[in-house]
């Protein structure tokens, strides 16, 4: 076996990483808890039947880095985690048992780590583990959580795009702007309302027949092939769908000028930072864009419960933040995803700081002699 845990912990930051393993109830999880500076590691659960651990590893640890950038941006006081379970997420026979038990695992982390739901688990997941343990989150609105986050991370992008836009062409008006929607699933219907009462051109595609009628018929969009609408004349893209779409083989079809969406990991890679510079694309990382998602889910954990006010507000602050990554991205001249995680961990230096200091108050005050002369 050739799995450097601590080396891959050391060089991503994590604080821990935790393996589970029940044969007998089919349970084998890994929970990554990359950084809980600014509170409890969040993020979701991934069911998904990996080739190898490896690729579980690797996945759990990426993404949970990933999420501590993400709540740092979005200005919660929350950390980034992420869990894997290794199973098939069809799986029905045994799914509450091995549900249960992951929540005497999240259970037994006390706290550190508050999964919620994520590719092929469902808020019915969810609600097993809250029958045991109130360190997941994501649950039913009839039953004092946030419900489906899809509307907030909508209103998160669109927000997104307002503040590229105002930065692009001095405007944040969108009437008459074409903008291509890729993937019209629970993020990009939502953003499709959004974009017809505000007067946008929508042409969309989905692999979905019936997601395509519904967005025809209820918002009069244009529908174009899932190949097709890289070729489009518009000027802003916002892939909603699956991740990796702004890749070598695309990059040179897009003729947008923003590029603004829910999806996740939109760009293939690093490589994509130069191509999108050179065409003069304003680009808005997907982790600042999409944070509408776990801003409601983190909501649940405020005192006093969820408060749509309150998770309102964090979402439209999602257009400040954006305008910030742009600003702070031609301040600094460097790509705006590498300055949206700058600004992230420079949040979370900020908290590590004021806490040493808190401390080191807090052991003069308790001490005769202090070398600070207190
Ligand atoms: N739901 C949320 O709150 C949330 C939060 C953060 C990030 N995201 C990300 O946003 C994206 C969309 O999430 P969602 O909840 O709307 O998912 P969803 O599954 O409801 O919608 C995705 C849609 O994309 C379509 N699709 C799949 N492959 C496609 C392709 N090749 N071309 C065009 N369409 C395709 C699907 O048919 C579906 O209609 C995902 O990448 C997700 O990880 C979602």
């Amino acid at each position: 076996m050739n799995v450097q845990v601590l080396a891959e912990a050391q060089k991503r930051g994590h604080e821990q990483v935790v393996f589970f393993n029940y044969p007998n109830v089919g349970l084998r999880a890994i929970v990554a808890i990359h950084n809980t500076v600014l509170g409890p590691a969040l993020g979701g659960c991934r069911l998904r039947m990996y080739e190898n651990e490896s690729q579980a590893l690797d996945d759990v640890m990426r993404l949970s880095e990933g999420m501590t950038y993400k709540s740092s941006l979005a200005g919660l006081d929350l950390g980034g985690g992420k869990s894997v379970l290794i199973a098939d997420p069809k799986m029905s026979a045994g799914r509450r048992e091995m549900f249960l038990k992951f929540a005497e695992c999240l259970n037994n982390l006390n706290g550190r780590y508050i999964t919620a739901e994520d590719m092929g688990t469902s808020v019915a997941d969810v609600m097993i583990m809250r029958e045991i343990s109130k360190f997941a989150a994501g649950f039913a609105q009839d039953k004092g959580g946030s419900g489906d986050p899809s509307p907030f991370t909508a209103r998160g992008v669109f927000q997104a795009m307002l503040a590229a836009c105002e930065r692009r062409y001095g405007s944040k008006d969108l009437k008459g702007r074409h903008v291509s929607v890729q993937g019209v699933g629970h993020v990009g219907m939502f953003l499709v309302e959004m974009l017809k009462e505000a007067g946008a051109k929508i042409s969309v595609c989905d692999t979905n027949e019936a997601a395509l009628r519904e967005a025809k018929d209820k918002f009069g969009v244009n529908v174009v092939s899932t190949d097709a609408i890289y070729d489009l004349d518009a000027q802003i893209y916002s892939p909603c769908a699956i991740g990796q779409t702004v890749n070598p083989q695309t990059i040179g079809r897009l003729k947008c000028e923003i590029i603004c969406g829910g999806a996740n990991n939109q760009l293939l890679d690093s490589s994509m930072y130069a191509p999108i510079t050179e065409r003069k694309m304003t680009y808005c990382p997907d982790f600042v864009v999409n944070a509408g998602g776990v801003i409601s889910v983190g909501g649940e954990y405020n005192q006093g419960g969820w408060n749509r006010t309150w998770v309102t507000q964090k979402v439209m602050n999602i257009f400040n933040t954006t305008l910030r990554v742009l600003d702070e991205s031609d301040r600094r001249k460097r790509f705006p995803e590498v300055v949206a995680v700058e600004l992230a961990k420079e949040r979370i230096k900020e908290a590590e700081e004021r806490r040493a200091s808190v401390r080191a108050t807090a052991s003069c005050g308790s001490s005769k002699s202090c070398a600070n002369g207190h």
